[in-house]
């Protein structure tokens, strides 16, 4: 592997810096890395490959982008990223409000039985429609929820694999909506009421509507009504929170193709021609396009990518819930990188190379040194360590000196680099890929949006090797799970009604 040019601290002990060097990623690699993905995209799209592919490359089902005209209310659920929150979201015009709430899901939940996850899933839905006494309206809900699901349509999604950490039994190959709904059911205060239970065809959405003309027009398939009380929940869209992410920056800036999460995983989705979507197998709802969730977290579980896996990023995996799994998204995002950086540093005092040889319990404990700390430490102004003073006496290093400072930040820039590299690698691909001149490209997670650097490392790794006729930006989505997810409904339900007006 080739040194690539990074503005190195000249003040980086040189043995740090050349044992470091596994960890730096040159362009031709990089380039090499993009070659490999784009034929796992390829692999994923088509259906001859489909089964064996790495990066799955699901279609979502959501055929089109807002246009900016969306407006009502919406409930969206959003599991799968730091937090689980129930949303209530106003859209109208250029505006939007939202109300939410964080709920916990406690250690037991995230590795217990499926049965319980939704039985918590709906008490929180429950209490906060009560609390927000929405009475008397149709609230169509969107549900984002961050895990690779293979959809069948808009409002049908079966787990593949649980990823980040969440280990539920029985969930893996069941439709997740329907276990929500059945947990709804399950709860005494909440009655389901299926009112139509379709298939695909148009003539049968638009003997739906007949039927019932108070149901928003044949908006969903599998069409269900869950009364909370007064409270009427119509289920609309389960969806990914890159696709959320996708369409809450489609909303504002109309050129946007591309959402990527680098948050506690690591993933993103595009638009695509239907015709390229061997898997897609809804009626053209008239754009010809459909979003695709590629699940590229996953990439590298075959091996494909060992050639730039350290000795680090096999110890995160040996030590995780899914060995062998998510090769890329462990390399890649919050849920391991401040792990990787503290098995660096631990390496290093063990062979004297830091804090005097003298390291600390804290330091040498597993999962002690957050991700959030290595935003923190680059956070520090060059040559003042605030932050990193603060975070290494916390870790029982008082006695670091001015040197382990520079060489610990130096360690925490590699990782994060390296990071924020890959995941400009995947956008690149992406860019030549789809045959656009003009792609903005929606970003969120707590990596990207908390990171100091991460933004600019991207924007300088993407503009270094993409082809400079193509225009790029990268814009941060504004709650991307749960804006997106109110989107996702209100197009799907625009669409439905264009489609049998
Ligand atoms: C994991 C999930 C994926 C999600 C990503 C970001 O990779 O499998 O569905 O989009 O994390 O949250």
């Amino acid at each position: 592997m080739k040194l690539e040019k990074i503005d190195i601290n000249p003040f980086v002990c040189s043995k740090v810096r050349e044992r470091c060097q596994d960890l730096i990623l040159d362009n031709d690699t990089l380039k090499k890395i993009g070659d490999i993905f784009l034929d796992n995209i390829n692999r994923g799209l088509k259906k001859a490959t489909h089964e064996k592919s790495i990066v799955k490359c699901f279609p979502t089902y959501v055929q089109d982008l807002p246009d900016g005209t969306e407006t009502g209310k919406f409930l969206a659920l959003d599991l799968g990223g730091t937090n689980f929150r129930v949303l209530l979201i106003e859209l109208s015009g250029e505006h939007f409000e939202m109300k939410s709430k964080i709920f916990a899901i406690p250690q037991h939940i995230m590795l217990g039985s499926g049965e319980q996850l939704f039985d918590h899933i709906a008490e929180c839905l429950a209490i906060f429609v009560k609390e927000e006494q929405v009475q008397h309206e149709t609230l169509p809900l969107g549900f984002t929820f961050s895990f690779p699901l293979s959809q069948k349509g808009l409002t049908k999604g079966i787990l593949q694999r649980w990823t980040k950490g969440f280990n539920c039994s029985n969930v893996v190959g069941n439709d997740v909506v329907q276990m929500l709904n059945e947990a709804i059911e399950r709860r005494g205060d909440v009655q389901i009421d299926v009112m139509a239970v379709l298939n695909d065809s148009t003539g049968t959405l638009m003997s739906c509507a007949w039927l019932n003309r108070n149901c928003r027009i044949g908006i969903i398939i599998g069409e269900s009504w869950i009364n909370i009380q007064d409270v009427k929940i119509e289920i609309c869209a389960i969806l990914n929170d890159t696709t959320g992410t996708l369409m809450s920056c489609a909303w504002k800036n109309h050129d946007c193709r591309i959402g990527i999460i680098v948050g506690t995983g690591s993933n993103g989705c595009y638009v695509e021609k239907q015709e390229n979507a061997e898997l897609f197998n809804d009626v053209d709802m008239g754009s010809g396009k459909v979003i695709i969730n590629m699940e590229n977290g996953a990439f590298g579980d075959d091996g494909c990518i060992d050639f730039i896996r350290t000795e680090y990023d096999r110890e995160v995996d040996k030590h995780s819930i899914n060995p062998g799994k998510q090769v890329q998204e462990k390399m890649i995002s919050g849920m391991y990188m401040g792990e990787l950086v503290r098995l660096v540093l631990e390496k290093f005092t063990k062979e004297g190379l830091l804090f005097g040889g003298k390291g600390s319990d804290l330091l040498f404990e597993r999962g002690r040194f957050y991700t959030k700390y290595v935003s923190e430490i680059e956070s520090d102004e060059p040559g003042i360590f605030t932050n990193q003073r603060e975070i290494l006496e916390e870790l029982g290093l008082k006695h670091a000196t001015e040197q382990d400072y520079v060489n610990v930040r130096f360690i925490c820039e590699c990782v994060s680099r390296r990071a924020a590299h890959l995941a400009s690698t995947t956008i690149v691909t992406l860019l030549h890929k789809m045959d656009e001149k003009k792609v903005t490209i929606g970003v969120d997670g707590s990596v990207y949006r908390y990171h100091p650097h991460f933004h600019n490392l991207m924007t300088e790794k993407i503009g270094e090797l993409c082809d400079p006729s193509i225009q790029f930006d990268l814009m941060l989505s504004e709650d991307g799970s749960g804006r997106g997810a109110a989107l996702v409904a209100a197009v799907a339900a625009r669409q439905k009604k264009n489609a049998l007006s």
